[in-house]
C-alpha cells in the first residue's frame, strides 16, 4: 500500500472520503492499526493513557520523540502526526522551531499537531514557511483545562460560535493543512467543515466532520469506567486483559503451565544446535 501524504489526505475531503484516525504510542500497536488507517496521531493523551497523569500538561517534547519514533518503526502506510506538547511551542518562536524540528528528525513525523486558534497563527505560519506542517487543533484543548475547569464541551454560546469560526479561518488562512475539532457541538462542527477548503478531524464533536480521531485506548475499551457520551468502544480490552491474566496465573500455580508442550528436551535442543 502507498505510503499516505497530506495532499492525499486533503484530496479525500474534496472527493468526499472520510478520513479516519486513530492515537498510537508504539510500535507493536502501530503495526497493528498501520493497514487499516489514514492518519496515526502521537496524541500528548500519552501523559494520560501511557503515563498514568491526569492531564497532558506533565509531558516533554522527549517523551513525544520517543514515542513518535517507536510508533514510525512500526508503520509503513498511514500518515504520522505528533503532538507539540504543553509549553514547547507557546513561549518562544525559535525554540519552538527548533523543537518542531526535532519531532519531525527524530520522531519521524511528517507534521506536527499543535491546540489553539489566533494565538498560534503566526507560529503555524513560521513552521509551515519552513517546511514543518501542522495540524491545528480547536474546541477543547485539553491543555487548556485548567482554564476551563475540566474536559468542558466548548462553543455552546453563540459568541463562542462566532468566534471559534473566527479561529478556523485564521488557522486555515495562517497555513495549517487539516484542523481536530475537539469537544463542540455537532452543528458548529458542521459550519466549520463546510466553512473550511482544508479537513476537519472530529472528536466529540458529531457526524460532519471530514474525518473522526480516537484515543486507541479507548476505543479498545482499555479502561471499564470511561464511558463518555462521545466514546464507541470496538473491543473491551478492559475486561479481556484481567482474563487472560487470570487464567495465567491459575495455570501458573497449578503447575498447569508450563506443561511439555512448551518446553524443550535437551535431545531437540541438541539436534537443533547440530543443524545450525
Ligand atoms: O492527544 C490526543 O490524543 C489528541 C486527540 C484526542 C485529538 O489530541
Amino acid at each position: 500500500m502507498p505510503q499516505l501524504t497530506i495532499p492525499k489526505i486533503q484530496k479525500m475531503k474534496a472527493d468526499g472520503e472520510k478520513i479516519a484516525v486513530v492515537t498510537c504510542y508504539d510500535a507493536s500497536f502501530a503495526r497493528l492499526v498501520d493497514e487499516a488507517v489514514d492518519v496515526v496521531l502521537v496524541g500528548d493523551s500519552l501523559g494520560m493513557v501511557i503515563q498514568g497523569h491526569d492531564s497532558t500538561l506533565p509531558v516533554t517534547v522527549n517523551d513525544m520523540i520517543y514515542h513518535s519514533a517507536a510508533v514510525a518503526r512500526g508503520l509503513t502506510h498511514p500518515l504520522l502526526v505528533t503532538d507539540m506538547p504543553f509549553m514547547s511551542y507557546q513561549a518562544e518562536f525559535g525554540a519552538a522551531l527548533k523543537a518542531a524540528g526535532q519531532v519531525l528528525k527524530k520522531g519521524k513525523a511528517q507534521s506536527v499537531k499543535v491546540e489553539g486558534g489566533e494565538e498560534v497563527t503566526e507560529l503555524v505560519y513560521r513552521m509551515s514557511r519552513v517546511g514543518i506542517p501542522v495540524m491545528g487543533h480547536i474546541g477543547l484543548e485539553p491543555q487548556k483545562i485548567h482554564r476551563y475547569g475540566g474536559f468542558k464541551i466548548q462553543g455552546k454560546a453563540p459568541e463562542d460560535e462566532k468566534h471559534l469560526i473566527k479561529q478556523a479561518k485564521a488557522l486555515q488562512e495562517a497555513g495549517v493543512w487539516s484542523i481536530v475539532l475537539e469537544g463542540i457541538p455537532m452543528e458548529l462542527a458542521k459550519k466549520i467543515t463546510e466553512t473550511l477548503k482544508i479537513p476537519t478531524i472530529g472528536i466529540a464533536s458529531g457526524p460532519h466532520c471530514d474525518g473522526q480521531v480516537l484515543v486507541l485506548y479507548d476505543l479498545l475499551g482499555m479502561n471499564p469506567d470511561f464511558n463518555p457520551r462521545f466514546l464507541k468502544k470496538y473491543a473491551e480490552l478492559g475486561k479481556l486483559v484481567p482474563k487472560a491474566i487470570k487464567t495465567y496465573v491459575t495455570e501458573v500455580k497449578k503447575g498447569s503451565f508450563p506443561n511439555e508442550a512448551h518446553s524443550f528436551k535437551r535431545q531437540e535442543a541438541a539436534s537443533r544446535k547440530k543443524a545450525t
